[in-house]
């Protein structure tokens, strides 16, 4: 299984403060944006992961997180010159995948919830075809829209309606097996100009291969793709982050645990940093007498947030 990013896209609606960044690199609270769905993947276990951009904010996002080696994965980038839709990832991603399977999330999408690595990790393990996460929201006309049965067997699939035959959207995460590139390959432009991930799950759903698994209603998703979506996400960031002293998204944090990177690294990360709050996170961090026993396994880590 590997991981793809996509942090393309004109952010135009995030315009003036996207006019000279690109909106994944914009900070949620305390870290940037892309730090989140990065998160998502190092938890889900993948550890190849592809981050797609523009020509022009590739060197940024390469400058930010390297080859991945400090957070003990594999990055490499890839560029979409034009926003020509989320099924592009795939296809642009081609060669990076070979005969792999592919988990793909979209960079302004932040998950946060108990239980969401072992949900993750068993989706991957599990997955068949195609994969795709419903949340249950107030403005379902907003994104794509999941409508299931009883037997939570998919029955139909919308982008954007204006009148949603369901409350559940379509977040930003999806697994697929390989066979999606070359169905991204065939899919034709929507009326707005753009390839839409829609139309490529319709074409699963078609086949019989579509799968929803639910996150429940203690569960936080957020798109950061609006200003006020943006300081909402923050605001949530913040909140959570100051009342268990734990930080949402911490990479550093996360690659120790998952015991991708020694103590010593991580020390000498925050010790680099030890001015800031962060830096003084990792510090912290490293310095635990008894983290050992947290970590023989994952599964049972109460640091990570993985007991259920
Ligand atoms: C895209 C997808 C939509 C999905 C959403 C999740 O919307 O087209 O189906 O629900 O991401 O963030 P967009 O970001 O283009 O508004």
């Amino acid at each position: 299984m590997k991981g793809i990013i996509l942090a393309g896209g004109s952010g135009t609606r995030l315009s003036p403060s996207t006019d000279s960044i690109n909106k994944h690199l914009l900070a949620v609270f305390d870290k940037p944006m892309i730090y989140y769905p990065l998160s998502v993947l190092m938890l889900g276990g993948i550890k190849e992961i592809m981050i797609i951009s523009t020509p022009e904010d590739k060197p940024r996002f390469e400058e930010l997180l390297g080859d991945g080696s400090a957070l003990g994965i594999s990055l490499q980038y890839g560029e979409q010159v034009k926003p020509n839709g989320i099924p592009e990832a795939l296809t642009l991603s081609e060669q990076f995948l070979g005969r792999d399977a592919v988990t793909l999330i979209l960079a302004d999408n932040i998950f946060y919830g108990q239980g969401f690595t072992t949900l993750l990790r068993n989706a991957i393990k599990n997955h068949r075809h195609a994969t795709v996460f419903g949340y249950r929201v107030k403005d379902a006309s907003r994104f794509g829209v999941v409508e299931f049965d009883h037997n939570q067997k998919v029955i139909s699939l919308q982008e954007k309606p204006e009148d949603p035959r369901s409350d559940f959207a379509v977040t930003g995460l999806y697994i697929y097996d390989n066979k999606s590139v070359q169905l991204a390959k065939k899919l034709k432009p929507s009326a707005r100009g753009e390839l839409e991930i829609t139309d490529l799950n319709k074409e699963y759903l078609k086949r019989g291969q579509l799968d929803v698994e639910l996150l429940g209603r203690g569960f936080a998703w957020m798109d950061a793709g609006t200003h006020e979506s943006l300081f909402e996400a923050s605001e949530f960031v913040k909140i959570t982050q100051q009342r268990q002293g734990f930080k949402l998204a911490c990479l550093e944090e996360i690659a120790y645990y998952l015991g991708y990177i020694s103590r010593e690294t991580l020390y000498e990360k925050g010790k680099s940093m030890e001015k800031n709050d962060y830096g003084q996170y990792l510090l912290e961090i490293a310095n635990r007498k008894h983290t050992q026993q947290y970590w023989d396994s994952i599964d049972r880590n109460p640091m990570l947030g993985l007991v259920d």
